[in-house]
C-alpha cells in the first residue's frame, strides 16, 4: 500500500448567513470596503447548538458516505481546528466517537490556516509507510467564537464550517505525490489567539488576569499577514509541484486557502497562471480557517471542476507562522451511494451514540459498586461502612 487516495470527501456548512450589510451594523465598515477588499460577501455562522466537534463529525459522516466506507475501517482521525472545544479530549476523539470510530487513533492538529495540508501529509506518510490503512482528515472551524466582535479588522473576515477527506491506501500509483510544510515561527505575533491560561504580562501575576485583562480573540495585523502569505503561497506551490515532478502546465486546479481574493490573484500573477485555476469560494464562505481548503475542494468537485488523473494543488498558509502545499493526483471516480443506502449510514451514528452513552453509564455504575480501584482505599472504605 503504497499510495493515498482521497476517496470521500464532505462538508458541512451551518445554516446561519452573517453578509456584509450584517456587519456593517455591528461595527464601522460597509459592504463595499470588505469586498473590494477581501472579496467575500457573506460567511456562515455556527448556531449554540454547534461546536467545532459536530460541524467535524458532519463533515465526516459525509465523506465516509462518498467513500463508500465503514467508520470501523477507519485507523486514523486527525482534526486541523484552532477552534478546539477543548484543549483535552482532542476534538478528533469526540469525531472518533460520534462516528462509532472504533479502531481508529485519533488527535488534533495546530497549524491554523495551513492545518488542513498538514494533516492530509501526516496521514498520507502514515498511509505510505504501511502503518495505517485508512484515514479521516478535517479541518473544522467555529471562529465565530473566537473573534473580538468590535474589531473590524478581524471580525468581516472569518466564518465557520468543516470539510472532510477520506484517504485510503492503494497499490495504484497516484494521490498524494508531494507536499511541502513550513513555519517561521519569529512572526508568530502577527497572527495569534491565546491560549485560556495565556497571562500577556506575567510580572503582574494572576491578579492580571482575574481583573478582566485577557482577551482570548484573534489578533491580526493584517498588512504583514498580507505581505507574508502573498510571497510564501507561489513559493511553496513551485516547490511543491517540481518536487512531485510535475510542471505548472500540468496542475489542472489550485486549492488556495481563501482567506483573500486579493492574495490569490497576486500568487496567480507571481506563478504566471491564469487566475481561473484557482478554485474560489471565499465570496460565500469568508475565511472558515483550517476548514477552508477542504470546503472548496467538496465545492470544486460538485461544480464538475476536477476530472479523473487532473494534478491538484492544496495550499494553505497562517498563524504560526506556517504555510504548507500538497500536490496529488485525482484519480479515484467515487462509487454510486443509493439513497436507502445514505439513509442507513445515518442509522449507523445514532446507533454509535448510543452506545457511547451505554459506556458512560456502565463506567458510572462500576464506579459506584467497586469503589476505589486502589486495593486499601477500598479496605478503608469497607471500614468506614461498618
Ligand atoms: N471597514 C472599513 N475600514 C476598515 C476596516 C473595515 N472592516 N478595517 C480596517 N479599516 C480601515 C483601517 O482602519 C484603515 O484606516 P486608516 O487609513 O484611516 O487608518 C484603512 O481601512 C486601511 O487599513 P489596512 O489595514 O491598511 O487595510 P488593508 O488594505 O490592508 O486591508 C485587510 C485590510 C483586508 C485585513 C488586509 O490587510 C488583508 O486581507 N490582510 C490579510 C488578512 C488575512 O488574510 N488573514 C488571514 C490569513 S491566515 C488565516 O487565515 C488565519
Amino acid at each position: 500500500m503504497k499510495y493515498a487516495h482521497i476517496v470521500g470527501w464532505g462538508s458541512y456548512r451551518p445554516d446561519k448567513i452573517l453578509t456584509n450589510n450584517d456587519l456593517a451594523r455591528m461595527v464601522d465598515t460597509s459592504d463595499e470596503w470588505i469586498f473590494t477588499r477581501t472579496g467575500i460577501r457573506e460567511r456562515r455562522i455556527a448556531s449554540e447548538r454547534e461546536t467545532t466537534a459536530t460541524l467535524a463529525f458532519e463533515a465526516a459522516a459525509r465523506a465516509l458516505v462518498v467513500a463508500d466506507m465503514h467508520p470501523s475501517q477507519v485507523d486514523l482521525i486527525i482534526v486541523a481546528t484552532s477552534t478546539p472545544e477543548y484543549i483535552f479530549p482532542a476534538t478528533a476523539s469526540r469525531v472518533q466517537d460520534y462516528l462509532g470510530a472504533t479502531r481508529a487513533g485519533a488527535f488534533d492538529l495546530s497549524a491554523a490556516c495551513s492545518g488542513f495540508v498538514y494533516g492530509l501529509s501526516m496521514a498520507a506518510q502514515s498511509i505510505q509507510s504501511g502503518a495505517v490503512r485508512n484515514a479521516v482528515v478535517i479541518g473544522a472551524e467555529t471562529m465565530s467564537r473566537v473573534l473580538d466582535w468590535e474589531d473590524r479588522g478581524t471580525c468581516i473576515l472569518f466564518g465557520d464550517g468543516a470539510g472532510a477527506v477520506v484517504l485510503k491506501g492503494s497499490s495504484i500509483p497516484g494521490g498524494v505525490l508531494a507536499s511541502t510544510l513550513r513555519s517561521d515561527g519569529s512572526g508568530g505575533d502577527m497572527l495569534s489567539l491565546p491560549a485560556v491560561y495565556h497571562n500577556p504580562m506575567p510580572m503582574l501575576g494572576p491578579e492580571y488576569l482575574r481583573n478582566g485583562h485577557q482577551k482570548n480573540t484573534v489578533a491580526m495585523n493584517g498588512r504583514q499577514v498580507f505581505r507574508f502569505a502573498t510571497q510564501v503561497v507561489a513559493d511553496s506551490i513551485e516547490e511543491t509541484v517540481l518536487k512531485a515532478g510535475l510542471t505548472m502546465d500540468e496542475v489542472a486546479l489550485i486549492v488556495p486557502h481563501q482567506a483573500n481574493v486579493r492574495i490569490i490573484e497576486t500568487a496567480a500573477k507571481r506563478l504566471r497562471v491564469p487566475v481561473e485555476r484557482f478554485y474560489m469560494n471565499v465570496e460565500s464562505m469568508g475565511n472558515t480557517s483550517a476548514a477552508s481548503i477542504p470546503i472548496a475542494l467538496c465545492d470544486a468537485v460538485s461544480e464538475g471542476r476536477l476530472r479523473p488523473d487532473d494534478n491538484v494543488v492544496f495550499v494553505g498558509f497562517g498563524g504560526g507562522l506556517t504555510w504548507a502545499a500538497s500536490v496529488l493526483k485525482w484519480d479515484v471516480t467515487p462509487p454510486e451511494v443509493s439513497l436507502p443506502r445514505r439513509e442507513w449510514r445515518r442509522a449507523r451514528y445514532i446507533v454509535a451514540r448510543t452506545r457511547s452513552k451505554l459506556k458512560k453509564w456502565r463506567r458510572k455504575i462500576i464506579d459506584t459498586v467497586a469503589g476505589s480501584p486502589t486495593p486499601n482505599a477500598r479496605m478503608r472504605d469497607a471500614d468506614k461502612k461498618q
